[in-house]
């Protein structure tokens, strides 16, 4: 078939580092400055993703927690993602969870931009940071390395915009670009049952535009869009490359880190869904049936 035409997109931006290092109040604090008051709000509280339109465009940001308990968000946050934003505390250092999102970050080939947070505290040490991570193979570009470090505060906004445009330049080097005349492709960030509206996935549309009644597969599940909500909770009848969504009419929950893919045709995804459920039984009568 004809390739569908390359268009420029949003980079995703992964924010990790260990457990209260600051990966949430920044990007709060990046969200209360970018973001037109009134739009906040809506999924993206629960989800931890969305976009935020800078002065050089959109950036679409995926927030991570840093407990030990949630290694594998952390190595799905980093397959998703373009450019990982690694957060050290000042008054911490380099922790267990630090050095795990690094090695996530190199394992799947993704560029860092550290953040040295709380650079307001008196206690910090930003020096000693460096050098911790000089010691991780992390290496600022003062030191002759490749990877930009950016002291911040959530609490004073210090740094903040230097850091924006530190990832906003790493993006550009990428030159990130996806098809959006294309059946869409993407990943499960968040799934969940809701009592109300069953099956609630947030998927992050990595290239093509998802729109609503498209039949897709995700994962072991599968189902047609009945309702698509964008970052800020309102409906959206279509969405493209780099944008998160929150769909509704998946038959299962599937799970976060599951491949999404936009099909023609609804019975070809029962069947995988119901083969990928070890349902073989179902496929065999499902095949008869047709
Ligand atoms: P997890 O998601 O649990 O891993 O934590 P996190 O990395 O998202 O950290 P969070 O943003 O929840 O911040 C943890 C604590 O540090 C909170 O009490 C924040 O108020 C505080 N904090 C975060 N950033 C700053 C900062 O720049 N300065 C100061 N003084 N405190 C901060
Ligand atoms: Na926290
Ligand atoms: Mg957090």
């Amino acid at each position: 078939g004809v390739e569908a035409e390359q268009m420029p997109r949003a980079p995703v931006v992964t924010v990790m580092g260990h457990v209260d290092h600051g990966k949430t109040s920044l990007l709060d604090y990046i969200r209360r400055s970018k973001v037109a008051s009134g739009e906040a709000g809506g999924i993206t509280q629960h989800i931890g993703a969305y976009n935020v339109k800078t002065e050089r465009g959109m950036v679409t940001f995926l927030d991570t927690p840093g407990h030990e308990a949630f290694t594998a968000m952390r190595a799905r946050g980093a397959q998703a993602t373009d450019i990982v934003i690694l957060v050290v505390a000042s008054d911490d250092g380099v922790m267990p969870q630090t050095k795990e999102a690094i090695h996530h970050a190199k394992a799947a080939g993704v560029p860092l931009v550290v953040a040295i947070t709380k650079i307001d505290k008196p206690d910090g040490n930003p020096e000693r940071v460096k050098q911790e991570l000089v010691a991780e193979e992390v290496v600022p570009e003062e030191y002759g390395g490749d990877v930009p470090f950016v002291g911040v505060s959530a609490k004073t906004g210090e740094g903040i915009d230097s850091l924006l445009e530190n990832v906003l330049l790493q993006a550009e080097i990428l030159e990130l670009t996806a098809a959006v005349e294309a059946p869409a492709k993407g990943i499960v960030v968040e799934a969940r049952l809701d009592k109300g509206r069953g099956p609630v996935a947030t998927i992050l549309v990595q290239s093509g535009t998802l729109n609503r009644g498209d039949a897709v597969l995700a994962g072991a599940s599968f189902g047609r869009v009945r309702a698509m909500l964008n970052e800020n909770g309102k409906p959206v009848t279509s969405a493209g490359p780099s944008m998160p969504v929150e769909i509704q009419g998946l038959t299962e929950v599937p799970a976060a880190g599951d491949e999404v893919i936009a099909m023609a045709d609804e019975r070809k995804a029962r069947e995988i869904a119901l083969f990928r459920q070890g349902k073989f039984r179902d496929v065999k009568l499902a095949r008869q049936q047709a």
